[in-house]
């Protein structure tokens, strides 16, 4: 299993306070010496922390492949970085993190010429997707070399059995009215949606990632679906390095996801 570091909360820090601290460039050689194997950033079309300068530096420098996320509107500032994979995700400019996957149906001319584009510059292309069949199909479709399985509502679902729902203040609401019984078949259900999606997008030949929300607890239970060889986590290991360290944080990481 492939392991993606996203530091794009690196960067959160420092645009907090509009300086120059803490660069992103040690990062990239800290993750690449504690296991990991690639470099995840989001250069977001309001560029709230991730910047062009950034992005330049990071695909100069970095000793790890990078796979810059990106929605269409960047797609000029991707095709001349050329990093070595680009992930196409929705955007909406007032969501606090990238809410849902791509829907490829709607937008499939628009996704199709996107992927096109980008291969023309040798960029291989990944697809931040829901986990559904049908999603990966269209993936497929419109010639991505991989898809990306939006793991957000899984781990949503199981911090919520694993809290004292009416205390957590960032629960979404919906959870609130679950039982734990309810809670417990809901991520059973998104397990298996997981699971068959990157079972079909594998026999496909598509190559399946997973990330979004994943931690230290509740990443054992994507481990289990052989079909995914990359996650990519970022939220958890950056808050986890105030504590012990971005370096412990990468290699705790790296052990679990490595086994
Ligand atoms: N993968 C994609 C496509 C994402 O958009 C993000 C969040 O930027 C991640 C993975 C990492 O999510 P998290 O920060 O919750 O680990």
């Amino acid at each position: 299993m492939r392991l993606g570091i996203n530091i794009d909360h690196i960067a959160v820090l420092k645009a907090a306070r509009k300086v120059g601290d803490p660069d992103i460039l040690p990062a990239l050689h800290i993750a690449a010496l504690s296991s990991a194997d690639q470099i995840t950033i989001h250069l977001r079309e309001d560029r709230r922390h991730i910047t062009d300068y950034d992005a330049r530096r990071v695909v100069k420098y970095s000793p790890l492949p990078v796979n810059l996320e990106c929605a269409f509107e960047v797609l000029d500032i991707v095709c001349e970085l050329r990093p070595h994979r680009a992930t196409l995700v929705p955007e909406r400019r007032e969501e606090v993190t990238t809410e849902g996957g791509l829907d490829v149906e709607t937008h499939f001319q628009r996704v199709k010429g996107a992927v096109e584009r980008l291969k023309e510059k040798e960029i291989a292309v990944s697809l931040f997707i829901e986990p559904r069949k049908a999603a990966a199909d269209l993936a497929l479709r419109a010639g991505a070399d991989m898809v990306e399985l939006h793991t957000g509502r899984f781990a949503n679902l199981y911090a919520a059995l694993r809290t004292n729902i009416s205390h957590a203040p960032y629960m979404p609401v919906e959870f609130a009215a679950y039982s734990r019984e309810s809670l417990a078949n809901e991520i059973a259900a998104e397990i298996a949606k997981i699971r068959k999606t990157a079972v079909f997008a594998a026999e496909e030949g598509l190559k399946v990632a997973a990330g979004h929300g994943l931690n230290y607890q509740n990443v054992s239970e994507i481990l289990q679906i052989a079909e995914i060889e990359e996650l990519n986590i970022g939220q958890s290991i950056i808050a986890r390095s105030i504590w012990i360290g971005f370096e412990e944080a990468v290699r705790e990481m790296a052990r679990l996801v490595k086994g």
